[in-house]
């Protein structure tokens, strides 16, 4: 298949467009590169630069290639930052989805893979989160996702538009390739920031120690991107047949202290920490379930959370400033 990849120069994007192409689809790339990196598109991808929320750059993309699909991780996926300039994800993220249906919808290409998050599921009455939990955003963020889920919900009743929404609860490691890996231009996720830590000697401040669980502070679910490269992969073949919505996660859950406790064996450092207070909005577990990709498409993940710091401390050694070298 030809398939466009929306975001494809950014951590997810990158390894599952290695995928892609190992499996033999030819990928095109279309990335404005304000978070993503030149260096991390695959050297057998072509690569578009143009902006999501610019029609035009939308249409030109469209116009110059056939698609059979569309993969679509270029958003914006900071919680805070959509705490405190919501428009950039009830506005950007929202129109960029928009824009790209709409060209779809013009080009008849019928199937499209969402990246969606665990942030839909702001106050889980359940743990683990089966896709059967009430959706209550916890951000404008995870609101984002969900206006785009719905719009998919209509756009497959109406025009027959096929579609995974694949809410992935914490990406993290690297490519087991060595050549790709997680370097956000601001990082916030907890691995690369743990392994800097452990690194540079900096302290880590653990945000909250009195949340209800066994040693105070925060459980979450760890996948391995590799794994989340699988699901895409089976949820492209899956939805010649019918859409689909699966929760993506590994089913078990590391509080903070248990996942320094594992960056500081890995790394063979010590890491210097200490607590802060409470991030507004963080419960005090998410994990997922990931019963019913496993019943429906026989995915399961491989990789353990040693593994995940494994590969993404192998990757920081070889790349100590990321793409940047
Ligand atoms: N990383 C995670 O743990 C995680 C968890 C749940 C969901 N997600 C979702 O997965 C997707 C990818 O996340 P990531 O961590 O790889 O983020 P990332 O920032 O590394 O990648 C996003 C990419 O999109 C590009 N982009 C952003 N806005 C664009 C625009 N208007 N036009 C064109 N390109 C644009 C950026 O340059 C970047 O390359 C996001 O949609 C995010 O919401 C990520």
């Amino acid at each position: 298949m030809r398939i466009l990849v929306t975001g494809g120069a950014g951590y997810v994007g990158s390894h599952i467009v290695e995928a892609l192409v190992a499996a033999k689809h030819k990928v095109v790339v279309f990335d404005d590169l304000s978070m993503g990196h030149r260096q991390a598109v695959h050297p057998r991808a072509e690569f578009f630069k143009g902006d999501l929320r610019k029609k035009a750059d939308v249409a030109k993309v469209f116009k110059k290639y056939k698609f059979d699909a569309v993969f679509h991780f270029a958003a914006r996926s900071l919680v805070g930052q959509s705490m405190r300039d919501p428009m950039l994800y009830l506005g950007d993220n929202v129109v960029s989805a928009v824009n790209l249906f709409e060209e779809m919808i013009k080009n008849e290409v019928g199937k499209f893979i969402l990246s969606s998050t665990a942030n839909l599921f702001g106050d889980p009455t359940k743990i683990p989160i089966s896709e059967k939990e009430a959706i209550t955003p916890g951000s404008p963020y995870g609101e984002s996702k969900n206006i785009i889920e719905r719009e998919l919900f209509w756009l497959d009743k109406t025009v027959g538009m096929k579609y995974a929404c694949l809410r992935y609860f914490n990406a993290a490691g690297a490519s087991l390739s060595g050549r790709i890996g997680e370097d956000h231009r601001r990082e916030t996720h907890l691995i690369p920031c743990l392994i800097s830590a452990a690194l540079e000697n900096k302290k880590f401040i653990v945000n909250g120690n009195d949340y209800k669980t066994p040693d105070g502070t925060c459980i979450r679910d760890y996948v391995h991107v590799s794994d989340l490269a699988r699901a895409h992969l089976l949820a492209l073949k899956a939805i010649g047949l019918k859409s689909r919505i699966y929760n993506l996660g590994s089913g078990k859950g590391y509080s903070i202290i248990e996942v320094i406790r594992t960056v500081e064996t890995e790394t063979g450092k010590k890491i210097n920490f200490g607590f802060g207070p409470r991030r507004a909005g963080d419960p005090d577990k998410l994990i997922a379930s990931s019963a019913r990709i496993k019943r429906e498409l026989g995915w399961k993940p491989k990789y353990s959370l040693t593994e995940i710091v494994e590969t993404a401390y192998k990757w920081h050694l070889s790349h100590p400033k990321g793409y940047a070298k």
